[in-house]
């Protein structure tokens, strides 16, 4: 594919001085987009700042013959995010995508997890994705363009053992990635959720032999794609790592209903097998209404 598509649009990578994030960056830039390389220049637990990173992404990009500018506000605060989207006006003028990929983490088993393990996680995690996109969103919407990239992952919808905090902050991004697909469908704003697989600094200690494989540049595709005018996909989540991508979707079993609607602890362990079994299952649509309306027929014709 031709640059054509990110030509003249305008993309914010939250933190994009490294990782993932930068492959994004340096992939949208190579494309043809104007690239807002966000980040805060901290270590992987989100302590200290430095305006190292992004600008060495945006020296390479500018090497490349791209275009970039450089910010380093903090999406943890509604301040920061709004600064942040500010940069992007102020640089190029408008605001066309916004990747949420910004991280930390700050891993405790269950039991010995406290605020400050907490906090942080959800703050750069889940609010720094709507500290970031809700201002952008307003400009989305009045000029009837807009995408939007989710960063979840398998530790929240999987889950993890030791994240809690982080698993919470991802699965909550797979809650804000349909609500936004909903709200943003008749603006033209399509909202999507990677949860990728690659060596980064967050990663390199955990992969085990996968380390060889997953090179981060391999989950940025799907990222331009999903950031592409083409692509008319809203509401999805994908696992992206080493040169595979699957979509990963929320089943709901045939289960099991009582006629009458009046359901007692007897009937639950009586029918407990067939309210898990998933020979049958459907993908509710974006919405309540597939999940109403598998109510409803399961009411008119119970088991
Ligand atoms: N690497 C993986 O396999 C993997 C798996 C699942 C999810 N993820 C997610 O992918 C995203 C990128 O992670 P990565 O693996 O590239 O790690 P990374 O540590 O290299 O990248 C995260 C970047 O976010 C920046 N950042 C942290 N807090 C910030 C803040 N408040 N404001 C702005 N920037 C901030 C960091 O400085 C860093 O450059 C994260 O959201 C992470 O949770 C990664």
């Amino acid at each position: 594919m031709a640059s054509s598509g990110f030509d003249g649009r305008v993309a914010v990578v939250t933190g994009s001085g490294g990782g993932l994030g930068r492959e994004h960056a340096l992939l949208l830039a190579s494309l043809g987009a104007c690239v807002v390389v966000n980040d805060l220049g901290g270590d992987v637990h989100g302590e200290g700042t430095s305006i190292g990173p992004a600008a060495e992404v945006v020296d390479e990009i500018r090497r490349r013959g791209g275009e970039a500018v450089a910010d380093t506000h903090s999406v943890a605060t509604e301040a920061g995010g709004k600064a942040i989207i500010d940069t992007a006006i102020e640089a190029f003028g408008r605001v066309d995508i916004v990747v949420n990929n910004a991280g930390i983490l700050r891993d405790k088993s269950f039991q010995n997890m406290s605020a400050e393990f907490v906090d942080p996680v959800l703050d750069v995690h889940l609010k720094g994705a709507f500290f970031v996109t809700r201002p952008a969103w307003v400009l989305m919407r009045e000029q009837g363009y807009g995408r939007v990239v989710n960063t979840s992952s398998s530790a929240g919808i999987f889950g993890n053992f030791g994240q809690a905090n982080y698993g919470a902050a991802k699965m909550g991004l797979v809650g804000l990635t349909h609500v936004l697909a909903l709200e943003g469908a008749r603006h033209n704003i399509h909202v999507n959720a990677i949860a990728p697989v690659a060596r980064t600094r967050m990663t390199e200690e955990v992969l085990g032999p996968l380390v060889e494989i997953v090179d981060p540049r391999f989950v940025s595709p799907l990222v331009a794609w999903l950031c592409h005018e083409d692509c008319v996909t809203t509401g999805h989540i994908y696992t992206v790592g080493g040169g595979r991508i699957a979509r990963l979707f929320i089943g709901m079993t045939s289960g099991w209903a009582r006629s009458d609607g009046v359901l007692d602890i007897d009937d639950v362990r009586d029918h407990f097998d067939e309210i898990e079994d998933p020979t049958t299952y459907s993908i509710p649509g974006l919405g309540l209404t597939d999940d109403l309306t598998a109510l409803r027929d399961a009411l008119s014709s119970p088991a």
